[in-house]
């Protein structure tokens, strides 16, 4: 690692134990370019997001820990299964959590979007979806090539690694470009 090193945040939308999102998110950092760091995020799972709760006893720890990680960060990827066409409910509440504290963290940050998923299309729709909410958040999310793996059982063994060499390729491509991008906007 050297000062030129990039520092990125990957963080996971599934709370499964045999997760194939978790199995991509473990991968990243054998798959990531030698002039990249990545580090697995904090633990999600938070209290639902209530504004009286907020307003009463502030913003729980884990909401503070993810908001310090987005933070000192130069880019984050966000791995995420797809619910019913969208985002999981509990990394939905999460991004509402950070987004609420005061100088939200996401604002100007370099995103990365990838899904694993068992049916064909592999996650697209939760893909945009989340690429609507970090327009909101002021986010800047990498467009191309994205990384959507379909069919994941046949991809992804039930030790949770990758073995399939097109879908490693994806990745990798995917995270030298995301590089280049966060050194030009991070
Ligand atoms: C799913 N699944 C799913 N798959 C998909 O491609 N599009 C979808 O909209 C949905 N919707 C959906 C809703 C809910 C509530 C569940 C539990 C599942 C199937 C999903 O892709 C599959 O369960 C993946 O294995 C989930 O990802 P992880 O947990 O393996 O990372």
């Amino acid at each position: 690692m050297t000062d030129q090193t990039l520092n990125v945040l990957a963080i996971g939308g599934s709370l499964r134990k045999g997760s194939y999102n978790a199995a991509v998110l473990r991968a990243l950092p054998d798959l990531a370019p030698v002039d990249m760091k990545i580090t697995l995020g904090p633990p999600l799972a938070m209290p639902l997001y209530n504004a009286d709760v907020q307003d009463s006893a502030g913003f729980p720890p884990e909401a503070q820990r993810l908001a310090d990680a987005v933070r000192a960060a130069q880019g984050v990827i966000i791995v995420s299964p797809e619910y019913n066409f969208s985002v999981p409910g509990f990394l939905k509440n999460a991004l509402d959590w950070v987004s609420r504290i005061p100088n939200q963290p996401f604002n100007g940050k370099p995103i990365a979007l990838q899904s694993a998923s068992g049916g064909p299309v592999g996650g697209a729709r939760v893909q945009y979806h989340l690429r609507q909410i970090m327009v909101f958040l002021d986010a800047l999310v990498f467009t191309r090539p994205e990384v959507f793996i379909g069919m994941a059982s046949q991809k992804i063994d039930e030790a949770g690694n990758i073995h399939d060499e097109t879908t490693k390729k994806f990745i990798r491509d995917q995270l030298a470009g995301f590089a280049g991008f966060v050194r030009r906007h991070g």
